[in-house]
């Protein structure tokens, strides 16, 4: 009895979970992106002094609540590439609350220590990533 009853309770809850993430996905499609509140669409992408690591404006404003001034007020520029021509853009940089460091401590955000691949997505990503852009401006004749 008692088993049934936790097994049931199981498959309410999973059920719940699917008719959230559904209503979540519908409500991303319905709402466009606004490059204006949120800052760019597109990621920005470096490949130097590796390939690659990816940025999302849309997960940091968007997503964390973050305003354009916790970036462009001395950490970044608002151009995407500028940092890459820095010879300290690195992770000793990074690690000692350098660039992205300045919230990816473990406290602001998850350390910069832990889950690299968050952030390096690779040659083999950046590939990846590059597919699916051109997939999606392609005119549809082409396919
Ligand atoms: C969490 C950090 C962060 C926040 C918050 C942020 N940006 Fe950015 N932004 C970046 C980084 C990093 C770059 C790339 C800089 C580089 O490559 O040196 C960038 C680049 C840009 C660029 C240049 C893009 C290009 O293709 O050249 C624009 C425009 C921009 N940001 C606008 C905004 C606006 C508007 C907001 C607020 C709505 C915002 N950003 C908030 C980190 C941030
Ligand atoms: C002004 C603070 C700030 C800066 C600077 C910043 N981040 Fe973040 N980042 C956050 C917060 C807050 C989150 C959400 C909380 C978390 O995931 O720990 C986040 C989340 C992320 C995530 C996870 C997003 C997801 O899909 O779940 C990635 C990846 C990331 N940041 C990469 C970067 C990179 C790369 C840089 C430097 C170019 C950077 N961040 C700079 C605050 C910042
Ligand atoms: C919050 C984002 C973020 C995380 C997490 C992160 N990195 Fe990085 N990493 C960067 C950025 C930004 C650069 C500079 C841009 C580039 O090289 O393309 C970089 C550059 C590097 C470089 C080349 C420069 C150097 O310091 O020698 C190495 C190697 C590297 N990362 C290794 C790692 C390893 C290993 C981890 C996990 C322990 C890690 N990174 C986690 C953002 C991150």
């Amino acid at each position: 009895m008692k088993i049934i009853n936790i097994i049931s309770l199981a498959i309410v809850a999973l059920l719940c979970a699917g008719v959230v993430l559904a209503a979540e996905e519908k409500q991303g499609a319905a709402q466009p992106y606004d490059e204006n509140t949120y800052g760019p669409a597109a990621p920005i992408i470096w490949e130097k002094p590796v390939k690659a690591v990816v940025f999302s404006h849309k997960t940091h404003t968007m997503g964390a609540g973050l305003g354009c001034d916790s970036c462009h007020g001395g950490l970044f520029e608002q151009e995407s590439g500028a940092a890459e021509k820095k010879p300290d853009f690195t992770m000793d940089k990074i690690y000692k609350g350098g660039y992205c460091g300045a919230c990816h401590d473990g406290q602001t955000a998850f350390a910069a220590k832990t889950r690299c691949a968050a952030c390096h997505i690779g040659a083999r990503g950046l590939k990846r990533l590059r597919q699916a852009e051109s997939d999606r401006t392609a005119p549809a004749a082409s396919h």
